[in-house]
């Protein structure tokens, strides 16, 4: 049976496309997906051929790149509409890849993988621990998996945003964004794109974690540690002090599965 959360969120995603990047070859894109792909431990060159899955695809921009830098890559959304919108972009670039309809939290494809690349989906799923565990039984030995989480010590300032537009407005991300699209007293919060705005303060269900936290969950699951970013500065406290000085609200973890 699926929980209120899981619901909630793939409503949201269904109405509300992310990450909608406008020009998924643009130059922006494919520099960060190309940082992306040097984290999680391959190169241009090393991730062609490679199995690849893309876990809460979104909009597929990333899964598209991938594939069109010769990975062979499976990905999946809980959010049909989500799935959708990006089988169509792959098919308007003509790109192969495999699409499935899955939830990360039950995952079963019956097939592993050489990398996954989960960026910014845990932190929406009811159980990130449990869904983290299902990733990892999908990786080959030896494979590479990256996540992109929320850092538990910033977005401070966009979660009292968040909380008090949730407490206005009853939690209901239609009104939410209605009256952050139009409201002349939502103006300074324009900071972004529309789809950025509303996965900022609109989303009905996010988490917040450590760097400890996702260190521990990677050992417990065999997985050893091989990149973070942004840059590490110290112990893991420091660290994350750091990135709360430099507002850095997202960060990305990779590693390599030992056996
Ligand atoms: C913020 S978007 C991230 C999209 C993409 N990974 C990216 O980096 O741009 C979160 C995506 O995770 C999906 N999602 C949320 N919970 C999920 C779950 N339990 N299983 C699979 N996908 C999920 C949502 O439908 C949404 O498309």
């Amino acid at each position: 049976m699926r929980g209120q959360i899981t619901d909630d969120v793939t409503s949201f995603y269904s109405n509300y496309p992310y990450p909608s990047i406008r020009f998924p070859f643009g130059k922006r894109h494919r520099q960060f997906v190309g940082k992306l792909i040097s984290l999680w431990g391959f190169s241009p060159e090393s991730i062609r051929g490679k199995e690849v899955l893309d876990a809460g695809c979104g909009t597929g921009e990333k899964a598209l790149l991938l594939a069109h830098m010769g990975a062979q890559v499976t990905a999946v959304d809980i959010c049909q509409k989500q799935v959708e919108r990006a089988y169509g972009l792959a098919k308007m670039h003509n790109q192969d890849i495999h699409f499935a309809v899955a939830d990360v939290t039950r995952l079963s494809l019956n097939r592993k993988f050489d990398g996954i690349l989960c960026s910014g989906v845990l932190h929406h799923t009811a159980d990130p621990h449990g869904a983290f565990r299902r990733l990892c039984a999908h990786l080959k030995p030896g494979g590479r998996i990256i996540v992109g989480l929320y850092n538990a010590y910033s977005r401070v300032h966009y979660r009292v945003v968040r909380a008090a537009l949730r407490t206005a407005f009853r939690g209901d991300p239609g009104r939410i964004m209605s009256f952050i699209a139009h409201n002349p007293f939502a103006a300074p919060l324009r900071t972004a794109s529309l789809p950025t705005l509303y996965d900022r303060y609109a989303v009905p269900h996010e988490s917040y974690h450590t760097l400890g936290e996702v260190r521990k969950m990677f050992a417990e699951n065999g997985i050893e540690v091989h990149a973070i970013s942004p840059e590490v500065c110290g112990p893991d406290t420091i660290t994350q002090l750091c990135w709360l000085l430099q507002g850095k609200s997202f960060f990305f973890v990779s590693g390599v599965k030992l056996s």
